[in-house]
């Protein structure tokens, strides 16, 4: 592994106690969405008398809150999830939640049979505000795919969602009292809530961390050849540029995963290298290579 790294020194991941990867010195920020604070829901639905529920609360890309299931109670995961609301304020929103998670299963088992909702069935359920316009969401998607929104005043069907998700906001559009609560939950409380999590969770929003970087062998090279994967971890923010160098060359053709959560709010990435990058002649006896 030793051999590998002083091989490679330079075209990607340095060893952990050099201060800065060279793949990661040209690493720049994406395009930043403005800030928002989304709940997030998960119901599963296994038969007609079988439901389970998840919800959490998330500060962009940090989860401030969950909730106990079997208690019917908030989380608060940061000592600033409390964010500036009153514990009476909070112990309302919590009722509310207690009642929404309650009645949504029924009205959900409910109507099932009526929408042609085939068990099992997930609906998964993301809604919140953002600091700047438009600033409420709310965003439905079944089985793992977009099934309806809140737009403005109106429910409205998910491009391709079909004749079942216009039917159920046809539905959703009769009970004006219920956008209402959630205009004004989404559109009033939920922002002075976002803007006293912010102040709290201001330092650790802005926090940087630098990752480390090592390599391991790929998962098949091809005969003759080596393949290689840099691995990038504990990044924070989530925004990262990794690439494959040769000299000053940035490598094209390599193979970048997705970027992914670890469990303490940092990220991870993998990235490959190109199957013709190394190829053995260069590097005999490398276990890599035989
Ligand atoms: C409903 O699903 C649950 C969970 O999978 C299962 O334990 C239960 O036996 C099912 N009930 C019926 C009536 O099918
Ligand atoms: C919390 O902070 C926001 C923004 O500073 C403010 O609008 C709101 O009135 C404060 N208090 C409560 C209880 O929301």
């Amino acid at each position: 592994m030793l051999l590998l790294l002083l091989l490679f020194e330079g075209l990607c991941c340095p060893g952990e106690n050099t201060a800065v990867p060279q793949a990661l010195q040209s690493y720049r920020l994406a395009a930043e969405e403005p800030l928002a604070f989304r709940m997030l829901q998960t119901s599963s639905f296994a038969n007609h008398s079988w439901a389970h529920s998840e919800g959490s609360g998330w500060l962009g890309d940090l989860q401030t809150h969950g909730w106990d299931t079997a208690l019917g109670t908030i989380r608060y995961l940061k000592p600033w999830s409390h964010g500036n609301f009153s514990q009476q304020e909070l112990k309302n929103l919590q009722s509310l939640l207690q009642l929404y998670f309650h009645g949504f299963t029924r009205v959900v088992q409910a109507y099932a049979g009526h929408f042609q909702f085939e068990y099992p069935f997930e609906i998964q359920i993301s809604a919140g505000c953002r600091m700047n316009a438009p600033q409420i969401f709310l965003n439905v998607a079944y089985q793992g795919l977009d099934f309806l929104s809140l737009q403005g005043i109106s429910w409205e069907p998910s491009p391709g969602a079909g004749i079942r998700a216009q039917n159920v906001c046809k539905e959703l559009n009769r009970y004006l009292d219920f956008k209402e609560i959630l205009q004004s939950l989404l559109g009033h409380t939920c922002p002075r809530f976002l803007a006293g999590l912010m102040e709290g969770g201001e330092s650790e929003l802005k926090r940087k961390v630098k990752p480390e970087a090592w390599l391991s062998r790929g998962p098949s090279a091809r005969p003759g050849r080596l393949l290689l994967v840099c691995h990038v971890s504990g990044f924070y923010p989530k925004s990262v540029w990794v690439m494959w160098m040769r000299g000053e060359q940035e490598q094209r053709g390599t193979q970048r995963g997705d970027v992914l959560p670890n469990a303490d709010e940092t990220w991870w990435i993998f990235h490959l290298s190109h199957p013709d990058l190394f190829d053995c002649d260069s590097y005999p006896g490398h276990t890599g290579c035989t």
